[in-house]
């Protein structure tokens, strides 16, 4: 066997064995490196006569394009090799749990205005917003009280002037004249917001939230008034009875007026919301005055309807088991992380609105 031979045969059973490309690479400079086997050859064609001279050459490079095609090759394998080995190893499993991490709360707040406003979007309200900052007209006087009403005063208005014509809206109902002032019969809405009056204790705070109710049209009356509050009592609370009682009040905005309590019980020192011998205040409501209805240029010969109050903190509290309204507002973190609801976890009525 010649020299050739001898190498060619060296080279077929390493090549055999080529698994990296490093392992390549090697290979690839132990045969064409300076010192090569093969680039060795090519030094030995000087000292050769013309004629084997050319036979030696040719041969020689036949044998050297060969290889490094085959060398080519295997590179290109190995590539796809590595390729394919790593999309199997790097397939991202998509039923996995992510990996817990940081994050924020929403506020129990924030969850359960999301939680009554898509309650009450399934019986077609839509959500209207007013500003804090009010004018004393839409806050007290368009909604039939005047000047001297003894319910400017139970309201403890935060004034922001001398003259007491701007003040920080003591309740949600102006947002009802900003409504119907803005536009046409029929009037269906629901108003979460901010108010505030001058009191604080461990269940009012200066700045709480309401949620008004309006729906305003040619034959609205108190039967559904009741059976909307009926219904949202039980979606919001998730239960299925809940004993409901209307009792004779007065506003100056509504009449009839009247408050509405639920029933209680108390049951290891929790309170059960639908059935017992206890009664819990919870609402306002009424039937919109023919005044208010004027104050706004809608006619009261042919629009009537029904509004109500609630207050969203209480709603809170009785459904989140919270006992201290004013850790509401503190900006304690450890408190939102525990009360807090994850961001993720949007309510809606199909799903369950808190589970
Ligand atoms: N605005 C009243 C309050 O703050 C609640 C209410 C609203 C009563 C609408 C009747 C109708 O106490």
């Amino acid at each position: 066997m010649n020299d050739l031979n001898i190498i060619l045969t060296n080279f077929t059973e390493k090549f055999s064995k080529i698994n990296s490309k490093d392992e390549l690479q090697n290979l690839k400079s132990e045969f064409f490196g300076k010192n090569g086997k093969i680039t060795q050859q090519f030094k030995i064609l000087g000292s050769l006569d013309p004629e084997k001279k050319k036979e030696f050459a040719s041969s020689l490079n036949r044998i050297k394009s060969d290889l490094m095609e085959k060398i080519e090759q295997k590179n290109i394998e190995i590539g796809n090799n590595e390729i394919n080995e790593k999309l199997k190893n790097e397939k991202i499993d998509v039923t996995l749990p992510i990996r817990p991490y940081q994050q924020g709360k929403i506020h129990p707040v924030s969850q359960v205005i999301d939680e009554i406003s898509s309650i009450f979007s399934e019986i077609g309200f839509s959500v209207a917003e007013g500003p804090d900052v009010e004018s004393e007209y839409n806050n007290f006087t368009a909604l039939n009280t005047p000047e001297d009403h003894p319910a400017r005063d139970m309201h403890d208005t935060f004034y922001l002037e001398k003259n007491k014509k701007i003040l920080l809206r003591t309740h949600t109902s102006p947002v009802q004249i900003r409504t119907m002032m803005n536009g046409k019969p029929p009037f269906k809405i629901i108003v979460p917001g901010r108010t505030y009056r001058c009191d604080s204790d461990q269940t009012h705070a200066p700045m709480f939230h309401q949620l008004e109710g309006l729906h305003i049209d040619k034959n609205i009356t108190m039967g559904h008034l009741k059976g909307c509050l009926d219904y949202f009592i039980k979606e919001f609370f998730e239960v299925k009875n809940v004993k409901m009682r209307f009792r004779p009040s007065h506003f100056p905005f509504t009449e009839p007026s009247a408050e509405v309590d639920i029933g209680y019980r108390i049951e290891d020192n929790k309170i059960i919301i639908g059935e017992g011998d206890k009664w819990l205040e919870i609402l306002g409501c009424g039937m919109v005055h023919p005044n208010v209805l004027k104050n706004v240029k809608v006619d009261e010969k042919k629009y009537q309807g029904f509004a109500f109050g609630i207050g969203i903190d209480r709603l809170a509290m009785l459904k989140y088991g919270i006992n201290d309204l004013r850790a509401f507002f503190e900006t304690d973190y450890r408190w939102l992380s525990h009360f807090g609801f994850d961001p993720l976890d949007v309510p809606t009525n199909y799903r369950g609105l808190s589970k």
